[in-house]
């Protein structure tokens, strides 16, 4: 794995939107995989900036998301869906059928995942995928457990995460309790994968993802093993790290 050290969220930020339009530019065609949370949300809006200035084209691009709330569907405020279109897709020049998220609505999670597993193979697997982390180490929601899922898969969410996401939602109840999400394989067949890390609340699992054994028990500690990681973390998420790394 690489490691880049940031100074702060927003160094971070500006270093991965970096390293993805590095990759669009490139291969104007790659394929994104994408992330949701509130560390990718810098690198989104600086990524529109350059869009906007004609800098980094997305025409011909095409973009699979890590996973999507059941239950929930594509317009509702809280679903992953309406946050890539209100964070990123309605504002760079991409071709909104070139965009994949799992259906939250679908309740056959059989059909569900064998469908989105099939559009990543269509698609020929992903160039470069971003990721955030979990506070409890989770990546999409692949959550803490005793193996490692390959596929694309319907998840319970922990108590730890309905807890950390349900500031998004109007109180705890609200957070849907389960959840499809990409599985490890399909992650880590992806050619190229950047992690964003920021804020001391990602120390611990940084730490324990990184410097600890592989085990599913921290999910992204299987990054070690992918043959092209980067880990863009600022000051504060390394706080633990030191000079491990
Ligand atoms: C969510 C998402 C993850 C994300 C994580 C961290 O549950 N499913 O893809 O990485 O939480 O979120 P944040 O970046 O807001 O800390």
């Amino acid at each position: 794995m690489r490691l880049i050290r940031a100074k702060d969220y927003q160094d971070a930020s500006r270093k991965v939107a970096n390293i993805i339009s590095a990759q669009v530019i490139l291969k104007p065609d790659c394929v994104l995989g994408l992330a949701t949370g509130s560390s990718p949300l810098g690198a989104y809006s600086q990524l529109i900036k350059w869009c906007e200035r004609g800098d980094v084209d997305f025409s011909k691009t095409k973009t699979v998301n890590l996973d999507e709330y059941v239950g929930l569907s594509a317009d509702h405020d809280q679903s992953y869906s309406y946050f890539m279109h209100h964070n990123f897709f309605d504002h760079i020049n991409i071709d909104p059928s070139n965009t994949n998220l799992p259906n939250g609505l679908e309740m056959d999670d059989a059909k569900e995942c064998a469908r989105y597993d099939k559009v990543i193979r269509d698609l020929g697997g992903v160039d470069l995928q971003l990721l955030g982390i979990g506070a409890n180490g989770h990546i999409g929601f692949n959550e803490p457990t005793v193996e490692f899922v390959t596929g694309t898969h319907r998840v319970d969410l922990t108590a730890s995460t309905i807890a950390a996401n349900s500031r998004f939602f109007e109180n705890e109840s609200m957070v849907p309790r389960q959840a499809y999400t990409m599985g490890m394989l399909d992650i880590m067949q992806a050619r190229r994968v950047v992690m964003i890390a920021t804020g001391a609340n990602k120390a611990q699992a940084v730490y324990d993802a990184f410097c600890g054994p592989v085990t599913p028990q921290m999910p992204a500690s299987i990054m070690q093993l992918h043959p092209d990681f980067v880990l863009v973390a600022d000051e504060a998420a390394l706080s633990l790290v030191g000079d491990k790394l």
